[in-house]
């Protein structure tokens, strides 16, 4: 192994990622070093791309960026146990502190002092990945490396569907990104009676009802989600819904269509404030949930047990692209015509 490698990094504060040769990270006693494989594009990638104002005011330059992937351990720190050369892996790509309050109750994900990979500090879109052993999350063999580098926002999903109980209930999602998509099929598996999903983009709609063909796809922009209530034979709305496009008019049509007492989990990051109208929240008594990242590691456990019994979300998986054609793989994510694209490093 030379000490150089290959990664993707955001060399300089403008549009755009560049391929560089970075020296392949050195590990301390209780991390490991990861020989990636496979890594997911996501939105916050997206944005770093872009150079946003969140992105331009969080990340750091130079910084290679990617938190999605699956990979295989290739080195151990001399504290490390329970962890092998060999393993296949995926990772929490949230680092946390262990002296917060939250942390010191196990309730990890929750942690004030959270730093991103590849956002904060040093990212999987590289040949190499060093990660604390504490967030490694070892890969059964019947999850191949695809499925594996796209458990960062399948947690996502999974974390947000399983805010409340699902059974027998309906369910609206608004958003049919990837992870309103995947949360649609997470629904579907956890029992829910009616799962109704939003999006004012038909590619996405369409891409819902191929991944999840039981799933009732509504375009909002040309269809009246209170026909479809009525058309379920819904008489007073559903009981949960699952925000995921960050967008104030979904979530106002989303109030608009709960029950009295219905329970909301927001995942969706809205662009900026946005006017909600209380009023209407407090007298439909509805509970709001906002949801981060996923729960360390409930979430991960969850959401590989159903994987390996029947939750089935690999048809997200639109695009796969050799990590030199990454120019490809992220016009193809911000054309807004594909689910998850992978770029494989190897
Ligand atoms: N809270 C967290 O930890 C966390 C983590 C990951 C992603 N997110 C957020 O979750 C959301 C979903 O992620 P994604 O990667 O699937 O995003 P995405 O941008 O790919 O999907 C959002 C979808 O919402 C649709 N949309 C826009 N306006 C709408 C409307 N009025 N009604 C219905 N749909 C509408 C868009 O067309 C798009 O298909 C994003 O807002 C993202 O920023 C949050
Ligand atoms: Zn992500």
């Amino acid at each position: 192994m030379t000490n150089m490698m290959k990664a993707l990094e955001k060399s300089k504060p403008q549009e755009g990622l560049w391929m560089v040769q970075a020296p392949v990270p050195e590990i301390s006693q209780d991390e490991v070093l990861i020989r990636v494989n496979k890594t997911g594009i996501c939105g916050t990638d997206i944005h770093i791309w872009n150079w946003d104002d969140w992105a331009s005011a969080t990340v750091p330059v130079p910084m290679i960026t990617g938190h999605e992937f699956a990979g295989e351990i290739v080195e151990l720190g001399k504290d490390v146990e329970g962890l092998h050369i060999g393993q296949r892996c995926s990772g929490e790509g949230h680092l946390v502190e262990l002296d917060s309050r939250q942390s010191r109750s196990g309730k990890f994900h929750l942690d004030p002092g959270t730093r991103g990979v590849g956002v904060n500090v040093q990212g999987a879109f590289a040949q190499y990945l060093c990660l604390p052993a504490f967030n490694v999350v070892p890969l059964p063999d019947d999850i191949p490396d695809a499925i594996g580098a796209i458990l960062d926002p399948l947690g996502n999903a999974v974390h947000t569907a399983l805010s409340f109980d699902l059974l027998g209930e309906d369910v609206l999602i608004t958003g049919a990104g990837p992870i309103g998509i995947m949360a649609a099929a997470v629904a579907r598996h956890a029992g829910a009676r009616n799962v109704v999903i939003t999006d004012i983009n038909a590619d996405r709609l369409r891409l819902a009802g191929h991944v999840v063909p039981t799933v009732r796809t509504v375009d909002v922009s040309t269809e009246d989600l209170t026909d479809v209530i009525h058309e379920l034979g819904l008489k007073e709305g559903f009981d949960v819904g699952l925000e995921m496009s960050g967008s104030q008019a979904a979530l106002d049509q989303m109030v608009e269509a709960m029950v009295m007492g219905g329970k909301i989990a927001l995942l969706g990051i809205p662009p900026g404030k946005s006017p909600v109208d209380w009023s209407h929240i407090v007298f439909k008594a509805i509970t709001i949930k906002g949801v981060y990242g996923r729960e360390m590691f409930e979430t991960w456990y969850k959401m590989i047990a159903m994987l390996q019994n029947g939750l089935d979300v690999s048809r997200v998986i639109t695009h796969e692209f050799a990590v030199d054609d990454f120019q490809d793989g992220f016009a193809v994510m911000k054309s807004g015509q594909s689910g998850k694209v992978v770029l494989n490093w190897r």
